[in-house]
């Protein structure tokens, strides 16, 4: 697969995110243990000439799941139509969306986890045996209407695989958990959006985003489009680490990466609850951040890299937020 190329003025940001997403398997970053296996399920697939087992993809937001779900698409040479867990509110929607598909077609549905529960007990038969039992009402009659559906692949996303019921989960025959990035492989997509973007950078600041971007694809394009717009305004036609530096300075990214959010977070669990152990409602409040934001944005990475840890009795600061804080343990303590 070819990138993208510009004319003038077809850079702007409505088309960033689909301009830098990566199109085939091949200019997939990472995740090796994940694209090695699916391009062997999806050539498998192709000679066989059935559809590809349904694909369940779970992790944490921004690290590539909606990008692979339009790769393996793209790999089978066949549509995609997505949905979204929320949106599928009534069995007709489902019905609407099943119905547009064609032998192969990959069905996305993005936050399945927050799929109504009698959806998705219409989505069991449909994934198992391809076929749709609706029940219609109509003059206080109700009869029930089964419809063959195509062979298709369901591929689901998810960051709470936890919240996913287990018959659900069991009809997913490749269950695939994202992992955060390294460096490396973070350093590579900077380079990489630095080339479709058309936007220089030396390799030191393409390394300082890598550092910085909480292992994350998402936050590493953001802070590289960032960086461009100090480059733009200050006429450098080359992202400099000095400017990158400066830049990731008035963007308030500290040397781990931690954003703001992470900081208030962190600093509110130890100087307001003496670190922990402390309820996530608690934390949420006193930050002003919504649950559902604090569970699936903030924690994971703090988590991940030892600043917290989660306890029965609810989340307690571990000593390298202390020390990353310059907080002394002790005076907290009464
Ligand atoms: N492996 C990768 N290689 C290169 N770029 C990537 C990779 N994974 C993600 N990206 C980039 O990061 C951005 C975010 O990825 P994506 O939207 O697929 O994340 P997501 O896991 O679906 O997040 P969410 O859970 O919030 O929906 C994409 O625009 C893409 O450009
Ligand atoms: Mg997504």
């Amino acid at each position: 697969m070819e990138e993208n190329i510009f004319d003038g003025n077809a850079l702007e940001s409505d088309n960033f995110e689909t301009n830098i997403r990566p199109q085939s398997l091949k200019e997939y970053v990472g995740q090796e243990e994940i694209t090695s296996n699916l391009s062997v399920f999806i050539e498998a697939s192709k000679i066989r000439n059935e559809s590809l087992d349904h694909v369940l993809l779970y992790g944490p937001p921004g690290l590539g799941k909606t990008t692979l779900a339009h790769i393996i698409a793209n790999e089978l040479g066949v549509n995609i139509k997505t949905a979204s867990g929320p949106s599928l509110e009534k069995s007709g929607d489902l019905a609407a969306v099943l119905s547009t598909l064609e032998p192969g077609d990959v069905l996305f549905i993005d936050e399945i986890h927050r799929m109504p529960k009698y959806i998705e007990e219409i989505l069991y038969p449909a994934m198992e045996d391809f076929e749709l039992d609706l029940v219609l009402n109509s003059d206080g009659k109700s009869r029930s209407l089964k419809i063959d559906l195509p062979p298709f692949t369901l591929v689901g996303a998810t960051t709470r695989a936890g919240d996913i019921s287990s018959p659900l989960r069991d009809r997913f025959g490749i269950v695939s958990k994202l992992q955060y990035y390294s460096e490396e492989e973070l350093l590579k997509i900077v380079l990489r959006t630095s080339r479709v973007l058309e936007m220089p950078i030396m390799e030191d600041a393409a390394r300082l985003i890598a550092k910085r971007c909480r292992k994350t694809p998402r936050i590493a394009n953001r802070l590289f489009k960032r960086v461009r717009d100090f480059a733009l305004v200050e006429k450098d036609s080359c992202i400099t680490l000095s400017l990158a530096e400066e830049s990731l300075k008035k963007l308030k990214v500290d040397e781990y990466g931690l954003d703001a959010v992470d900081t208030e977070y962190l600093t509110s669990l130890i100087t307001k609850f003496n670190g922990g152990p402390v309820g996530i409602e608690t934390i949420a409040t006193s930050i002003g951040e919504e649950v559902t934001t604090i569970e699936d944005v903030v924690e994971p990475f703090l988590l991940q890299e030892g600043f917290i840890k989660r306890t029965p009795r609810g989340r307690v600061a571990e000593e390298k937020a202390y020390q990353h804080l310059k907080i002394d343990h002790m005076t907290t303590l009464f």
